[in-house]
Order: C-alpha cells, then structure tokens, then sequence
C-alpha cells in the first residue's frame, strides 16, 4: 500500500497513519516528525528547519524533497508506505510524481481528510506530543493519560511550539495558500479520496480502510 495522506494542520493525519502503518507493516514518513528530530539533534537541517517551523511557516522545497528522496530509498519504505505531511507544495508533488516515475512505483490512493476549521483549532489547542516516541495525545481525549506522560515510553508529553494560537492561525493560512492546491492536482489524476475526518478517531479509520480497501 502506497498512500499520500493529505490535510490542514490537526486533521488526524498523523494520527490515523501510525495506525495504518503499524496495523499494515509498512513506513509511516512524517516529514514533520523527521524535521522535529532533526531540530532535537540540532543538525544542519534541524538548525536551518527551526525557525521556519517555529513561525508556522514552510521549509523550503528543497530541503524537504531531499530529505524524503532519501527516506523513501530505505528498506521499509520499500514495503509500502504512508506519506504524512507530504507533498505540500506543488512543486513537492511534482518532484515526489518524478521519483515515484523512475522508481516504477505507482501510488494507490492519495486520501484527503476533512475536516472543518473549528474543529481543527480545537484539536490543535487540546494536541500534547510525546518528542522521544512520537505518539500524539490530546486533552479532550477519554484516553488522555492522567499523569501527563506517554504510554508507550514515560516520557512527559509537551505541546508542540507551532501549536500556540498565533502560530496556528500562520499555518491554516499557509495550508490555504500553499497546500489546498493538491486537491485539484490529485483530482486531476484520478487517485483522490475525501474522508470526512470529523468525527472519531476509529470511525475515521474504518472509513480509511473502507476506500482504500484492497490495497495493502
Ligand atoms: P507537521 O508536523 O506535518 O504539521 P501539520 O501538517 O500542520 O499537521 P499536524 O501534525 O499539525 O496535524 P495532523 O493532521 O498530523 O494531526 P494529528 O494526528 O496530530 O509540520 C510541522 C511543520 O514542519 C510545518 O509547519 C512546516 O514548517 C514543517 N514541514 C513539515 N512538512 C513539510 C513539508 N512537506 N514541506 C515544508 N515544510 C514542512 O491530530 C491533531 C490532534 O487531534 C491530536 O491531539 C490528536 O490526538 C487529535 N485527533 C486526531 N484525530 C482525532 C479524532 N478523530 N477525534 C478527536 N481527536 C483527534
Ligand atoms: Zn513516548
């Protein structure tokens, strides 16, 4: 299963991926989970990422595609694989489709999940992340942990720095402007799937399944 997930800032695409992935042994590629390790390591990238990420803005195109291009040659990826976060620009969409070209690799469905823009800053505000594991929680969850730290390792959970209000408000304009446009590009090709994202986490993962069914 090869699959784009695509989607404004809080609409579960991180979410709904680490479960698709793990559930289908397949490469979840977060290109915002990858920058926040870069930033935690303090590499070149991380160092150059950094402000761009903090001001809700886009890292450049070019950093990105590199970085994806190599994480798209690494074994697991080779199973399949789930893109999050991953094309926002145009020219992202155009790289990745050159890649996939000279790889041979066909792309089986580029799933978009709705969801509306009130929910999306609720969700935002409410999001506490675990930086050592990853995993994505939220404070108006039922199975928010109640001691504040991570399930899966212990680590405390914090909130992301993009997710303070000024931020977010920077990032939904951003998505509009910049990312939106994918819609019409997938469209185009005939491989876009909308899923209405509103409601529960795993109803919005049986609805996933349900499109893209067949395809693993
Ligand atoms: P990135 O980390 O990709 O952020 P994003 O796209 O803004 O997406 P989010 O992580 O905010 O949302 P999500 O859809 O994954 O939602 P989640 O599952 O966490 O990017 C961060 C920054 O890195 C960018 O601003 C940019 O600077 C840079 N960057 C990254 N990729 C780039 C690229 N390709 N090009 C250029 N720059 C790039 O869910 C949100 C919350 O809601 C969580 O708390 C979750 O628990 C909760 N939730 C999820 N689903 C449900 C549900 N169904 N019901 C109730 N709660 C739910
Ligand atoms: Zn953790």
């Amino acid at each position: 299963m090869r699959m784009i997930f695509l989607g404004p800032p809080g609409a579960g695409k991180g979410t709904q991926a680490v479960k698709l992935a793990a559930k289908y042994g397949i490469a979840h590629i977060s290109t915002g989970d990858m920058l926040r390790e870069h930033v935690k390591s303090e590499t070149d990238l991380g160092k150059q990422a950094k402000s761009y990420m903090d001001s809700g803005r886009l890292v450049p195109d070019e950093l990105i595609i590199e970085m994806v291009k190599k994480r798209l040659r690494e074994d697991d990826a080779k199973r399949g694989f789930i893109l999050d976060g991953f094309p926002r620009t145009v020219k992202q969409a155009e790289a990745l489709d050159e890649l996939l070209e000279s790889e041979g690799i066909k792309l089986d469905a580029v799933v978009f999940l709705d969801v509306d823009e009130e929910t999306l800053v609720r969700r935002l505000s409410g999001r506490r992340i675990c930086l050592n594991c990853n995993a994505i929680y939220n404070v108006y969850n039922a199975d928010y942990p109640e001691d504040g730290h991570c399930r899966n390792c212990g680590a405390k959970l914090i909130q992301r720095d993009d997710d303070r209000p000024e931020v977010v408000r920077q990032r939904l304009d951003v998505y509009r402007k910049d990312t939106a446009p994918l819609l019409a590009y997938y469209k185009g090709r005939g491989n876009l799937v909308t899923v209405d994202a509103s409601s529960d986490s795993g109803e919005v993962l049986r609805a996933i399944e349900e499109l893209c069914g067949g395809k693993n």
